[in-house]
């Protein structure tokens, strides 16, 4: 058999309808300004959560329009993947979740958790077991509902986060060259400078914990901002090199949306036109493992990522955790994929219509 490559054949994102500004954070009782959050960050609206909504219901949305797209049923994928620091539970995994709400029922599920280089992770993972020949597909997700471990007295972190899910059908194929590098890296001893510290098992739920804003995102921002913007940039060199490609023969940047800031600066150690940068943070501010499975649909949605298109992803979060990607852009259901479940399902239909007519046959 020839080697076959992981290509993305569909994505789709949700963001959630309530949508709050800068200056709704001010009436919430946040000491900021409109002028500071745009200014420092470049983000003027995210998008929270309603009650009900879970990191499992947006990434249900957000695969849904994917596997559409893909035109893939549920019970044809073989691994629900969801990348995400806010899952719903600590276990069963939050693609548990979503594999039993799409009737995944032949898939592996399982999360990933690397902060905002959760879906670069996972999408690192889904590859390599395609490319290893273990599994056809994947559903790759990155997913956040941060509103819910944000501390609104805490202004240096409140103002820069909100919820949303993203994600891609990953399909073996060789009809593309699909996803041509995945770098990743990290250094845990500075996992202190961006943390969530109670609720799981060293610091469990106590009522002290709980007073203490212990169950909260903590950030020292400033550290965090300048080992974003030279991780980032360093691991995008690297994934250029591993793919074989100059950043001349990139189309289009797509960073993680921590900072817009952050993304200028990478931009320029990368000497990239920003005009070929992805940025959407000023609608949605930083959605960690969202970020990028978000602006890549929104790329496509809008036409700035075609197929054939070389797109490269960098991503940097909680850890420290950074990675990056090329791949080309496919975006499209694989043909010969889609003619072989059309054959399928008219066996699987005149299966049924035999069993109506001749019960037990
Ligand atoms: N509104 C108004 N004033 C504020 C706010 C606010 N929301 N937040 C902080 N300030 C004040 C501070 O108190 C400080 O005041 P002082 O000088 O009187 O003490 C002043 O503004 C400057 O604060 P800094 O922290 O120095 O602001 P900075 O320019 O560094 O921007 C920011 C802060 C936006 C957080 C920036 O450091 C940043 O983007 N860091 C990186 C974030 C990131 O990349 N995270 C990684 C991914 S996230 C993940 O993995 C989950």
């Amino acid at each position: 058999m020839a080697r076959q490559n992981a290509v993305v054949t569909g994505y789709g994102f949700y963001a959630p309808p309530r949508v709050v500004t800068n200056h709704d954070l001010g009436k919430m009782g946040v000491d900021t300004s409109d002028e500071w959050i745009v200014s420092r960050t470049g983000i003027k609206e995210r998008r929270f959560a309603a009650d009900g909504e879970t990191t499992s219901t947006m990434s249900t949305r957000a695969a849904r329009v994917a596997l559409e797209r893909a035109r893939m049923r549920p019970a044809d994928l073989d691994l629900v993947i969801v990348g995400t620091c806010s899952p719903d539970y600590l276990f069963p995994a939050t693609a548990c979740l979503v594999q039993k709400e799409l009737g995944a029922e032949r898939a592996g599920a399982f999360d990933i958790e690397a902060a905002c280089t959760s879906f670069v992770s996972a999408l690192a993972v889904a590859n390599g077991m395609i490319l290893a020949g273990t599994h056809r597909n994947a559903l790759v997700i990155g997913a956040e509902c941060l509103s819910r471990l944000l501390n609104f007295k805490d202004r240096t972190t409140c103002v820069l986060f909100g919820d949303g899910a993203g994600a891609i059908v990953l399909e073996a194929s060789n009809a593309s060259v699909g996803v041509e590098s995945a770098i990743l890296h990290s250094d845990g001893s500075k996992g202190e400078l961006l943390w969530v510290e109670a609720g799981a098992s060293r610091v469990p739920a106590t009522a002290e914990t709980v007073a203490a804003g212990k169950h909260f995102i903590r950030m020292e921002g400033g550290e965090t901002f300048k080992l974003a913007v030279k991780s980032m940039a360093d691991a995008a060199e690297e994934a250029l090199i591993q793919a074989n490609v100059t950043a001349d023969e990139i189309d289009l940047m797509i960073p993680h949306q921590a900072n817009v800031r952050i993304i200028q600066k990478v931009a320029e150690r990368l000497r990239f036109p920003m005009d070929k940068v992805f940025v959407n943070i000023q609608r949605y501010g930083n959605t960690s493992a969202a970020s990028i499975p978000i602006a890549l649909a929104e790329a496509a949605e809008s036409g700035r990522l075609k197929k054939g298109d070389r797109v490269l992803l960098a991503a940097f979060g909680g850890g420290f955790t950074w990675g990056a990607s090329v791949m080309e852009w496919w975006g499209v259901p694989i043909p010969d994929r889609r003619e072989k479940t059309i054959v399928e399902r008219a066996a699987r239909t005149a299966e049924d219509l035999l069993d109506k007519v001749l019960p037990g046959a």
